[in-house]
């Protein structure tokens, strides 16, 4: 089983703030670090360093060299990254004292991924293998009626939601994984266990995970229910503990570790990503993962 990740690879121009800049004003920024991110380099860096063969498909423009190397020294495949003329996706990131962080996104390459390359990339896998996606890049409608039509496994991360997601008929999709905001825009549904409730009656085959921010995540299916706790750290950023989630969750999955097993580990990878500054590189490898549970579980 091969997972493709097709997503985003994006710079992320870090600003560390006192407080998110209001309308109309300008404020200081206390500092300033560049680095790598995307929602879809993010899980797909995630899932390599859980030990997963990952091939990242996607786009690039000529100032975006280094997100591919950064994808390739954490083991993932990039001969799926195509280099266009426009530039690199790039997010503006505010980082609060509290670590949380608001994005501005500007799509860049992101948004050249075409229909003829998707045809290309998809020739290359087939049914049963994981297809990871999130809404960062261009053509999302046909990724997921491709994957669905090959008999693929998606993993849907609806982040950030647009009018096209809230339309897009979920059928086709093994795993959403999604944060209660999402949740609100895909069902309308504010508490936890009506989102579930309303996503499970629409799409009955749907296996969801639910992130609950502090109060950690649960999945949800048909016939099986778990709930996760988070790990408790000292939160310096935010940025990319979704993404690690999910790529944690991925790589779980391909595994077929148990449910509440998987949720664990991507729990734990999670936190240890929001303890460190940046996105991808606040990532943590498996063994660490493991080392620290055992800590946390002592
Ligand atoms: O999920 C975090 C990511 O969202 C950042 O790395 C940024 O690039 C945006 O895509």
């Amino acid at each position: 089983m091969k997972i493709l990740n097709y997503g985003s690879l994006n710079i992320d121009k870090v600003y560390q703030v006192e407080h998110f800049v209001r309308p109309g004003e300008t404020i200081a920024t206390l500092g300033y670090d560049c680095f790598p991110g995307g929602k879809g380099l993010n899980q797909s860096v995630a899932a390599a360093r859980a030990g997963q063969k990952v091939f990242h498909a996607g786009c690039v423009g000529a100032d975006g060299d280094f997100l591919v190397s950064v994808l390739q020294e954490s083991g993932a495949d990039t001969r799926y990254i195509k280099r266009t003329a426009g530039v690199t996706g790039h997010a503006l990131i505010q980082v609060a004292q509290s670590g949380e962080n608001c994005i501005l996104l500007f799509a860049g390459s992101n948004a050249e991924n075409d229909k003829d390359t998707i045809d290309a990339v998809f020739s290359n896998f087939e049914q049963g293998d994981i297809l990871m996606l999130q809404n960062e890049i261009s053509n999302m409608e046909y990724l997921v009626s491709r994957g669905a039509a090959k008999g693929m496994q998606i993993m849907l991360n609806p982040s950030p939601m647009d009018e096209t997601l809230k339309n897009m008929d979920l059928s086709g999709i093994t795993w959403l994984v999604l944060n209660e905001t999402e949740g609100l825009e895909l069902t309308g549904e504010n508490e936890p266990e009506k989102i579930l409730a309303n996503l499970l009656e629409r799409y009955p085959n749907l296996q969801v995970v639910l992130t609950l921010g502090s109060d950690g995540s649960v999945y949800k299916s048909a016939q099986e229910e778990y709930r996760q706790p988070v790990f408790k750290v000292k939160a310096v950023d935010t940025t990319a503990a979704g993404d690690t989630f999910t790529g944690y969750f991925a790589s779980a999955m391909v595994e077929k570790m148990p449910v509440d097993k998987a949720l664990e580990l991507a729990a734990a990878a999670a936190a240890m990503a929001v303890a460190k500054a940046g996105a991808s590189v606040s990532i943590p490898v498996r063994s660490e993962v493991e080392d620290q549970l055992v800590v946390w579980k002592a």
